[in-house]
């Protein structure tokens, strides 16, 4: 039987569950009018899922969609070229008249080009030896200079954070938030992995995009709502789960949607291999202690990088979580004074090694978390 969990690729369709209200309210946000977004949140919450969803939702409300990982991109020059493309495929008008586009891309140079399939396409690569501020503000007002002024496009960066690397001294940002600004018919989706960077990125008040974006925080789905997705899911592959192991699964892994996949799936190929119907708690135990030893050498490479005080800092947290490091906390895992406390936990969170969740410091990967322990 295929197994019907999946941790590889970005939810959707029945592999998508939850995140109603933020779906709705983000896609009334888009069909009202002008508006940019940044969503936030700690690694593998959904972000990235939960807008390819919305993507789908705006192209069905006729809203088309332009989705570029800037991860993907790790040069001006790839991010001017695999945008153009994109901006150009998704939203030249049928009948474009192609005379147009020498006045809109003046430093790209246009090339046809054959897929695997035989389909021809249009792509672009810069035509100048260093692409700088004036080819990258014409490669960002492409979207709105194609739509001349009629209907709306959405334009999502995903891992947008990186951009910081694309020009020096916050340049890329300065020459985009100037560019954006006057996009009437054009709206922006940021997202992006590092959480505390991104979120400085919109907050901070030195930065270009200081308060540019309305911002969103993606939090944890309720627990009730991921304890039905599994039972469901193993159900939709002819398996039954009892309730207290669907909690079990999901209260083992701290409620995060990419680890309930991947404990789901792990669970599900156990009781699948015993030729099992029912599946249960012991089920998911011993799913969990198997994944907790398929990642032990990348844990173990990751400690040598760290630390002393930040792997005495993790330790205590994966065995106690606290909203706090008073002085009892601190004595108990003999964490030293406070200061060198708060700067491994800054460190700790900047890294996406620990998050807040509920008000209490965890440990982010609950794997990760039962290496420590042990
Ligand atoms: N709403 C959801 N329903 C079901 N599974 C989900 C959902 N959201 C996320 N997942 C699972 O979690 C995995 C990680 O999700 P996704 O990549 O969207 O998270 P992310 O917040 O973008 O992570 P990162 O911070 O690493 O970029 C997905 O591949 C999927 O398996
Ligand atoms: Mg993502």
């Amino acid at each position: 039987m295929a197994n019907p969990f999946n941790y590889l690729q970005f939810a959707t369709g029945d592999q998508f569950y939850d995140r109603r209200e933020v779906r709705k309210d983000l896609l009334s946000r888009f069909l009202s009018g002008q508006t940019n977004v940044v969503l936030y949140g700690p690694r593998r919450y959904g972000k990235s899922s939960l807008v390819a969803e919305l993507v789908g939702d705006l192209e069905k409300a006729g809203i088309p969609c332009v989705t570029l990982d800037v991860v993907k991109v790790p040069s001006i020059d790839m991010f001017v070229s695999a945008y153009a493309t994109k901006v150009y495929r998704r939203l030249a008008p049928v009948k474009f008249e192609f005379r147009k586009l020498g006045m809109f891309l003046k430093s790209l140079r246009p090339k046809m080009s054959l897929g695997p399939t035989g389909e021809t396409g249009l792509s672009f690569e810069p035509s100048g030896a260093t692409v700088g501020p004036e080819a990258l503000t014409e490669v960002l007002d492409l979207p709105q200079k194609l739509l001349s002024g009629k209907g709306r496009a959405v334009v999502v960066f995903d891992e947008f954070q990186e951009v910081k690397d694309l020009l020096p001294n916050d340049g890329f940002e300065r020459v985009m938030r100037s560019a954006i600004q006057s996009h009437r018919n054009v709206s922006y989706i940021f997202l992006g992995s590092r959480y505390h960077m991104l979120r400085r990125m919109f907050t901070d008040h030195n930065r270009p995009f200081y308060k540019s974006a309305v911002t969103i925080l993606l939090g944890k789905p309720p627990v009730e709502e991921s304890v039905r997705f599994v039972i469901d899911r193993f159900a939709s592959a002819g398996k039954s789960i009892a309730r207290d192991a669907a909690e079990r699964l999901v209260g083992k892994i701290e409620n995060i949607p990419y680890f309930i996949q991947q404990l789901g799936f792990e669970t599900f190929r156990l009781a699948d291999d015993a030729h099992r119907k029912s599946v249960s708690s012991a089920d998911v135990d011993s799913a969990f202690a198997n994944l907790s030893c398929f990642n032990r050498d990348q844990y173990e490479q990751l400690m040598l990088t760290l630390s002393v005080s930040q792997k005495k800092l993790l330790i205590a947290l994966a065995h106690e979580q606290t909203d706090e490091f008073g002085d009892v906390y601190r004595r108990r895992y003999a964490l030293g004074v406070s200061s060198t406390v708060n700067s491994a936990k800054s460190k700790l969170m900047e890294d996406g090694h620990i998050e807040l969740s509920d008000g209490k410091y965890v440990v982010a990967d609950p794997f990760f978390a039962q290496f420590l322990r042990t």
